[in-house]
């Protein structure tokens, strides 16, 4: 007998706990925890931590009860779908369960490997015998609903809830303009089409501008909301449906709950595909991605090539779904526990994750903008490592009261830069101080003001702010400025930062003695830069009045206005009124040109840059309206098979036509290359003509007869 097991003396040291109590007292902490965050994500709709978040704790309970079958108990969150039944909502019973499906998070090929792998298994097939045919679709970010229709007419919308029982939400699904509420005569008596509901990303930053547009304007209990899916679950939790047909809703159906009463002369569906097929023709929309595919290759492909589209996608998925197609397949493997067997949802990595805020800094831009910018611990989302998001501005800043130290959501979402969505309070140490932004800039001293009207503070110091001075050399050497090969961020740096370049045209005056004296700079590199600033001075007006960094004045802008006048001279002259008279330039942009050059240092830069050689081909205000595509307004998207896309976008403005970056009723044409996404779809939408490249490049030649 081991006596110090029985030993009571005070002086014992607490027992250590077996790994059996560890992982019991492990287990019952997620439950607790799994089990507010589900509260709070499902029945609350104010998630208080990310999905990634919640799927590890989630995968680590399902871990330590796969170890120790006993510790599953009834009520954890592993033994059922998440979600509650507010009291305000009269609660339906799913007469045939909502389910959730089992999810594979090996973000990697080996998920569908192994997806395939098991369903073989469990059916038995050999090596030999041929692939499972499988339907790949999308898994869409929103909240399921369960579609009641009878004798064709909808009767009901209810929400998945706990699985058993769902929320009656009817009179706001009524709102959502893609939902049919009467089916063809061909349909079961009973029918319940289960999908989607969920807000595309346009539609939410829509929402949420107007949010804010209320916030500001003072009203009460007006929130933003920090994502799509969460602003989607709120409008369908609406008590007032006028507020929920506000929230612009959408829907895509994938499921099936219960079916009676088929019509004579229509059997039920042999498998999924020709299921959604039927529920298309019935008017249910269904996303066109969806598709047919064999054996785990198949499954492989579809998830690869879902992953390419996927920010280019009009709403957010988290993942892939595959379901085995054949119903009588579907029907022998059954169900374990919560999920069925012959389906599977294949994630992508996170576009959300949690860090904590290491510091708060404030970068001086271009145009002397104050932008907060949170530093934060190291965290993979969205496919990169993050460690700075944008806090924008002082009212967004306050807005989240993001504070150094917080535990904060990150989001970055495909190209769009990392944002800080919200901060999770309940983690929040003591201590902590609200952020105020600085009233002098913090690169020059200078004073820092905000004007009435604005979001933003902006350094007051101008060219003698340093930040704004490397920021307008970097500007000006872009390639799509003036182009100064090799003339990157570091060595404009170190340039200013030693007093060697303070204006635009020291550049030309640089030599290779002060080039070579910079640290790191071999000689070889130092002549590069000199060959690069020489052939940089050829070059062309709408480049150089872009490279001018004149506030509001951006690309096409600047295009305009070398178009419109012809040379810098007559841009440099020109009145207010005359400067409006250019296309799409409104009173904000006419005044900023007007204040830029009346300012004498500004016209002394132009001066003395000419005087350094820089040259461009000027010529008389070009006859616009006489050019063939004049008047034409034209959407490129996806990759041409021989074009750049700055090629044809060039040779359509020396067209007369305007490249535009948004498919809307006055667009022309839309140009559409491989891998096309939105823009194509919306095309097709609005009817207007797509054309691929020979099509493009036909139109140019002016051999096109229509004429939209
Ligand atoms: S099928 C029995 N298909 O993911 C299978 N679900 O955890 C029922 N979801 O509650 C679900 N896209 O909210 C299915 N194409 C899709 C889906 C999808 C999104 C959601 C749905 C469900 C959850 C599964």
């Amino acid at each position: 007998m081991n006596l110090d097991l029985f030993s009571d003396s005070p002086e014992d040291k607490p027992k250590a706990l077996n790994a059996f109590e560890l992982a019991s007292q492990k287990a019952s902490e997620l439950r607790q925890i799994l089990h507010r965050y589900a509260y709070a994500y499902y029945t609350l709709d104010a998630p208080e931590v990310p999905d990634a978040e919640y799927d590890r704790l989630f995968r680590q309970l399902q871990e330590i009860e796969h170890q120790h079958p006993t510790l599953a108990t009834a009520d954890s969150p592993t033994q059922r779908v998440g979600g509650a039944v507010l009291p305000e909502f009269t609660s339906v019973r799913h007469q045939v369960p909502m389910l959730s499906i089992r999810t594979e998070t090996d973000t990697g090929a080996s998920g569908a490997i192994a997806f395939d792998a098991r369903v073989r298994k469990e059916l038995g097939l050999t090596e030999d015998a041929p692939q499972v045919s499988y339907v790949a679709e999308l898994k869409f970010d929103g909240l399921a609903m369960s579609l009641r229709y009878e004798k064709g007419v909808l009767v009901q919308a209810a929400t998945r809830g706990d699985g058993e029982q769902g929320e009656d939400v009817t009179h706001n699904i009524r709102t959502i303009g893609q939902i049919p509420l009467l089916l063809p005569s061909d349909v079961p008596v009973v029918l319940e089409v289960r999908g989607e509901v969920y807000m595309r990303r346009d539609d939410f930053d829509t929402l949420n501008q107007r949010q804010l547009q209320k916030i500001a304007d003072g009203i009460k209990g007006e929130k933003t909301f920090v994502n799509p899916r969460n602003a989607a679950a709120g409008a369908v939790r609406q008590l007032d449906s006028n507020i929920a047909a506000q929230r612009p809703l959408s829907f895509f159906a994938y499921g099936l709950g219960e079916v009676a009463g088929w019509p004579v002369g229509h059997p039920p569906f042999q498998n999924h595909y020709a299921f959604l097929q039927t529920l298309k023709a019935w008017g249910f929309p269904v996303a066109i991605q969806t598709k047919c595919v064999l054996g785990a290759s198949g499954l492989v492909a579809f998830h690869q090539e879902i992953a390419q589209q996927r920010d280019a996608l009009p709403y957010d998925i988290d993942g892939v779904v595959y379901k085995v197609n054949e119903l009588a397949l579907q029907e022998k493997l059954g169900f374990v526990t919560r999920e069925p067997r012959w389906a599977v949802a294949h994630k992508y990595p996170a576009q959300e994750e949690l860090t904590t805020v290491l510091d708060i800094d404030v970068q001086v831009g271009r145009t002397g903008k104050l932008t907060p910018v949170a530093k934060l611990a190291p965290v993979f989302v969205g496919g990169v490592t993050v460690t700075n998001a944008t806090l924008h501005n002082e009212d967004e800043a306050r807005r989240k009261d993001v504070r150094i130290g917080d535990t904060v959501i990150v989001r970055r979402a495909g190209d769009v830069i990392p944002e800080v969505v919200g901060v999770i309070i309940e983690k929040r140490q003591l201590g902590t101080e609200i952020f105020t932004m600085p009233h002098i800039c913090p690169v020059c001293a200078s004073p820092a003001v905000r004007d009435e009207d604005e979001a933003d503070y902006r350094c007051t110091g101008g060219l003698f702010c340093g930040a704004q001075r490397k920021q307008a050399f970097l500007h000006f050497a872009q390639r799509r400025a003036v182009e100064v090969d090799g003339l990157g961020e570091k060595l404009i740096d170190q340039l200013v930062d030693a007093g060697v370049i303070r204006t635009l045209p020291d550049l030309y005056k640089l030599g290779l003695t002060a080039l070579v004296q910079l640290d790191r700079m071999a000689e070889k590199s130092a002549l590069n830069i000199l060959k690069a600033l020489e052939a940089s001075k050829e070059t062309s007006l709408p480049r150089f009045i872009y490279g001018l960094g004149i506030r509001h004045v951006g690309e096409a802008t600047a295009k305009e206005f070398a178009r419109h006048f012809g040379t810098l001279d007559a841009l440099m002259n020109a009145s207010l009124e005359e400067l409006l008279q250019v296309a799409d330039v409104g009173p904000i942009v006419a005044q900023s040109v007007l204040t830029f050059f009346a300012q004498a240092h500004h016209q002394e830069i132009v001066a003395q840059l000419r005087a350094c050689g820089v040259r461009w081909p000027e010529g008389p205000p070009a006859e616009r309206a006489s050019l063939p595509l004049a008047g034409k307004t034209i959407v490129l998207t996806g990759t041409l098979p021989n074009l750049g896309r700055d090629e044809a976008k060039a040779m359509l403005e020396a067209a007369g036509a305007k490249v535009a970056g948004s498919v809307s009723q006055k667009t022309s044409y839309v140009v559409a290359g491989s891998e096309a996404g939105s823009k194509l779809e919306k095309a097709m939408a609005l009817g207007v003509p797509v054309l691929d490249e020979p099509g493009l490049l036909a139109l140019l030649k002016g051999d096109s007869n229509d004429s939209p």
